[in-house]
């Protein structure tokens, strides 16, 4: 291989969320799900990597490793722990986290919201409630407000589909974790409203920034059989929030694996016909759905090498649904905004990066309009239901001491993004290193 080129001003990062990685979010809908009995989670997320309070260190470790951008979300169940009540010293605090980054040459991409709730706002049926939006649109305007206008790039929310799927078609997502058909719909309703009047804000309060919605994605592959279950799950956990997107000025592609669907030919009608009776609806979507929702085991056939949340390895899918989504969108930008693994094994990441970004080169050498590459994640954090066991990030954290350690991924990826160029000789260090 020869050295592959990127073009110049790509943003390189690597990305948190707030809930993840700050630690103490007391207010949030999660924190209060992740003690309730009978819940899938299997620990709190507790003080998480007192990154509130790390911030600067992490910060600046990101910046030495040689990398230009760093996203971020903020917290509204911090910001506006009961209705109405907006808090200024958080408000302050987030600026601040703004201002770090910009201090150390950094370009800061924001998430408005990645997941949580505030309780109050959950309490009401969280994106199910006909007043979410508007809530949400008031938040972000503060936000907004309050971050002044050194930040360039705005996610507004962090895949829709995690949040609806995860909550009323899987039991086991996300808060409240119910099967209920109707308020998926609502949900997915309100998620769509939430995300067109954050652009909206986004374009009236800082017109020089980039509004995109985060968008979940998967490779997809399905024989004869299994094609109208992956259709519908495309259709209702991609589809719709692309066409959400019609006013982004890029869309945020997340990607960490392919789904393979292999049914007998008999389940093709049988799929087709029982997506159609809307009776027996709470049956099926919840089967066909389970692809995305990441139910364990569903995606990956026998035999396949799996990450440890027991998802396919295979960074190429990144190419693969960048390619889809630039079909959806041939004139919008794309910026990868999540791609990375769960793994004890720090060589099995460099592997997934240079794979992975080999694989996203050929696709930009199409033509496509790819503006950044952000890695999950810049630290080992609270991965969700599943807590601290799985390892996703560039650099470790032991949470007995709060230590960082550097992982070989991080330089790896540093140094890709410090001379803009996956080089052949840099793949072959790491390989006798490996
Ligand atoms: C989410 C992250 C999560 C990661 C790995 C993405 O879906 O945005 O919050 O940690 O995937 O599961």
């Amino acid at each position: 291989m020869s050295d592959l080129a990127f073009p110049p001003g790509f943003l390189w990062g690597a990305a948190t969320a707030a809930h993840q990685v700050e630690g103490g979010n007391v207010h949030s809908d999660w924190w209060a799900w992740e003690r309730k009995p009978g819940t899938p989670c299997v620990e709190p997320s507790g003080s998480a990597c007192e990154h509130y309070t790390r911030y600067p260190q992490d910060i600046a470790l990101l910046a030495s490793l040689g990398f230009n951008t760093y996203r971020f979300s903020v917290e509204w169940a911090r910001v506006e722990p009961s209705e109405g009540a907006f808090d200024k010293k958080e408000l302050e605090h987030y600026r601040a986290v703004v201002d770090c980054v910009l201090s150390h040459g950094l370009t800061p991409m924001v998430t408005l919201n990645h997941f949580t709730l505030p309780r109050w706002v959950a309490a009401e049926g969280g994106w199910t409630s006909k007043r979410t939006p508007a809530l949400f649109e008031r938040y972000c305007r503060r936000v907004l407000e309050a971050l002044g206008d050194g930040v360039p790039w705005y996610c507004t929310i962090n895949e829709p589909t995690a949040v609806a799927s995860g909550a009323y078609v899987s039991p086991w997502g996300q808060p409240p974790g119910v099967v209920d058909i109707r308020r998926w719909r609502m949900a997915i309703a309100g998620l769509v409203d939430g995300h067109k009047r954050a652009v909206a804000a986004i374009h009236d309060v800082r017109p020089g920034a980039k509004a995109g919605l985060a968008v979940f994605s998967v490779e997809r592959k399905s024989n004869a059989g299994g094609k109208p279950a992956d259709e519908y799950s495309l259709r209702m956990n991609e589809e719709v929030y692309l066409e959400a997107a019609a006013d982004d000025d890029f869309i945020g592609v997340q990607t960490y694996t392919r789904h393979q669907l292999y049914l007998p030919r008999i389940a093709a009608p049988l799929t087709r016909l029982a997506l159609a009776i809307r009776p027996i609806e709470r049956l099926v979507v919840p089967r066909v759905l389970a692809l995305e929702t990441r139910a364990p085991g569903t995606q990956a056939p026998a035999g396949s090498r799996l990450t440890q949340m027991g998802w396919e390895y295979r960074p190429e899918a990144l190419a693969e649904v960048v390619r889809r989504i630039a079909r959806f969108y041939p004139e919008k930008d794309l910026v990868v905004t999540e791609h990375g693994l769960a793994t004890l094994d720090d060589r099995e990441r460099v592997e997934f990066i240079g794979r992975g970004l080999a694989a996203l080169h050929a696709a930009m050498a199409e033509g496509l309009r790819v503006r950044g590459y952000i890695h999950w994640s810049l630290i080992d954090n609270f991965e969700w239901a599943a807590g601290y066991r799985p390892k996703f990030g560039l650099i470790g954290v032991n949470r007995e001491t709060q230590e960082r350690t550097v992982r070989p991924s991080a330089r790896y990826l540093g140094e890709i993004a410090r001379t803009g160029k996956l080089s052949a000789e840099l793949d072959r260090e790491q390989a006798s290193r490996g």
